[in-house]
């Protein structure tokens, strides 16, 4: 069944029953190119404080989602609604990715996008400023606002780049950083925009081993210690069956498979769609699955 969202309903319009514990939802969410459709009546429900994965073969239209929540493509039909923890709802279908990002959303992206020229702590510094509230022309009279949120918003990045392991690198051009401490310096800019929501696109590519285990824990620690909400693309199918509590799998656009990691990866479509797609993507979920029984084996063993 889908819930419809009116206007007429209360904020956004919600319906009666809302549920609350829901901190981002869509309905039949589709979104075409032509006469291709990479989202097909997408319904998703993530509740506040998880961490949700979202995986699926090249295509899939993972990606498509992350933009469509958060303003990059508005979606031809279906609605997305974001509750913030201070009550009331928000629709975001359509609204401008600076407007979802003052709302409460942030994320990273596939193609990691930073100021490559600027020092790691001038990326995070713009991104606090956006922020505090100093206009502009306090800004360029140096008045008092001004100077507070400047400071406030040095000492915020300053945190950040601790939080996420780059406090030595603070100066460094984030051009010249190693490939995961990109990906960490673009985590800990997102992060500086305060939000509810983070959305990491792939933030494990192209890092190395010890990196996607610092990844693991930064992951974890931004949700327990920050309390934020995360939606996870990634197709490290380790590092999603490990820090996710849940997981959804699209393919062809359309969710194909949720729940949690050992549930997903067992589900026959989801094993399907893996086989079907790239060598190292299946390679990836028959490894888990010869491990999950293996690790069932061993328990049943133990528990003889
Ligand atoms: N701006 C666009 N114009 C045309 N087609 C697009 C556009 N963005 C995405 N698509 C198409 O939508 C489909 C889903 O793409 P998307 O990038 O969302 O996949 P993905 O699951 O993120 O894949 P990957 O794992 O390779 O990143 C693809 O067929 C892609 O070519
Ligand atoms: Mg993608």
């Amino acid at each position: 069944m889908t819930t419809d969202v009116t206007s007429e309903s209360a904020a956004v319009g919600g319906p009666a029953s809302a549920d609350t514990d829901l901190v981002l939802e869509t309905w039949d969410v589709t979104l075409r190119f032509g006469g291709l459709t990479s989202l097909d009546h997408v319904n998703l429900q993530m509740r506040r404080g998880e961490i949700l994965a979202v995986i699926g073969p090249n295509g899939a239209g993972k990606t498509s989602l992350f933009n469509s929540l958060t303003g990059a493509y508005t979606p031809q039909e279906g609605k997305i609604v974001f509750r913030p923890k201070d009550g009331g709802e928000k629709s975001l279908l359509g609204s401008k990715p600076h407007i979802v990002n003052r709302l409460g959303l942030a994320r990273t992206f596939q193609n990691i996008r930073l100021f490559s020229a600027l020092t790691a702590l001038e990326n995070v510094k713009i991104a606090a400023e956006t922020r505090l509230k100093a206009g502009p022309v306090s800004i360029m009279l140096g008045l008092p606002k001004a100077r507070k949120a400047e400071r406030l918003s040095d000492e915020r990045a300053h945190r950040l780049l601790k939080f996420v392991g780059l406090e030595d690198k603070l100066n460094e051009i984030a051009g010249s950083l190693s490939y995961g401490d990109q990906r960490s310096l673009e985590i800990a800019r997102a992060l500086a925009t305060d939000p509810q929501v983070l959305l990491l696109d792939e933030p494990a590519a192209g890092t190395n081993p010890t990196e996607k285990l610092e990844l693991e824990g930064l992951i974890r620690r931004i949700n327990t210690e920050l309390g934020v909400s995360v939606l996870l693309i990634e197709h490290d199918m380790r590092l999603v069956m490990s820090v996710a509590d849940r997981v959804m799998v699209l393919n062809f656009g359309k969710k194909i498979a949720e729940g949690t990691p050992s549930e997903v990866q067992q589900h026959p479509a989801v094993i399907e769609a893996y086989l079907g797609s790239s060598a190292e993507d299946a390679a990836a979920v028959q490894e888990i699955i010869a491990e999950h029984e293996h690790q069932s084996a061993s328990d049943a063993e133990d528990g003889q």
